[in-house]
């Protein structure tokens, strides 16, 4: 993926590559929001060889089965559990991808815990990340002096997480950790801390439980990848 930088006076500067914290700090968070919701020429991709495929060519191979993704999400609320015993707990949902995981993830944890979503979206009809973040529907409640627990689907190029966490942090919540059902390192570009971790996926599109292509396949019970048999 080749992604091109068109520079501008990007507030949050976590995806421009500056790094003024001190002039992050002292920006309203509503005002960088607003400011990515409204920037969608700020980055573009040039697709190398993805092009727009008939979707009869594009078939999901079995990478994750269902059983495998029901025992890694036990483990993860088993940790989960341990670790916020006693804790008033808030997980943040990242939309839409996050919706399956999120939902299967809290009926194992026995735990005092709300539940809050933002939707955000990084990717058109594409195979590639789109390089941008564009914050969908944000949060409805205040998470000052609260322990956060965001939950994401998957970690690829980074970005979107990056910019949530970021987003969150500048709210002053007590902690801040992340659970990803998977992770994709080898095509990270902004590094990312994974708390709890369901599984490592190979650099493969990956489609099924709540994770799309084109916003097919969400609702395949096992994580799958794309192949092309165009
Ligand atoms: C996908 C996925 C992650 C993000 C990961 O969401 O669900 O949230 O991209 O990509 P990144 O690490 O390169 O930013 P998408 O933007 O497709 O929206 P969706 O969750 O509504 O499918």
């Amino acid at each position: 993926m080749a992604v091109t930088r068109l520079w501008g006076s990007d507030p949050l500067g976590a995806i421009s590559g500056r790094d003024d914290v001190s002039e992050r700090r002292r920006l309203p968070l509503r005002e960088i929001a607003n400011y990515y919701c409204s920037h969608n020429g700020l980055f573009r991709v040039i697709p190398q060889k993805i092009k727009e495929r008939r979707n009869s060519q594009i078939k999901p191979r079995i990478l994750i089965p269902s059983a495998e993704i029901e025992a890694g999400v036990t483990r993860l609320a088993t940790d989960i559990r341990r670790d916020y015993q006693g804790v008033n707990l808030i997980l943040i949902s990242i939309l839409k991808g996050s919706f399956i995981f999120t939902a299967d993830l809290i009926r194992r944890l026995d735990l005092a815990l709300e539940v809050h979503f933002v939707q955000l979206s990084s990717y058109g009809k594409k195979t590639e990340s789109a390089g941008k973040v564009q914050l969908v529907q944000p949060l409805q409640c205040s998470i000052k002096g609260r322990h956060i627990l965001v939950v994401e689907d998957i970690v690829d190029a980074g970005y979107t997480i990056s910019f949530i966490m970021e987003y969150l942090r500048g709210e002053q919540p007590a902690s801040l950790k992340l659970c990803a059902l998977a992770d994709k390192p080898s095509r990270r570009l902004i590094p990312v801390t994974i708390d709890y971790l369901g599984f490592t996926v190979p650099d493969k599109f990956i489609v099924g439980y709540g994770i799309d292509w084109d916003e097919k396949f969400r609702n395949l019970p096992d994580i799958c990848a794309l192949e092309d048999e165009g």
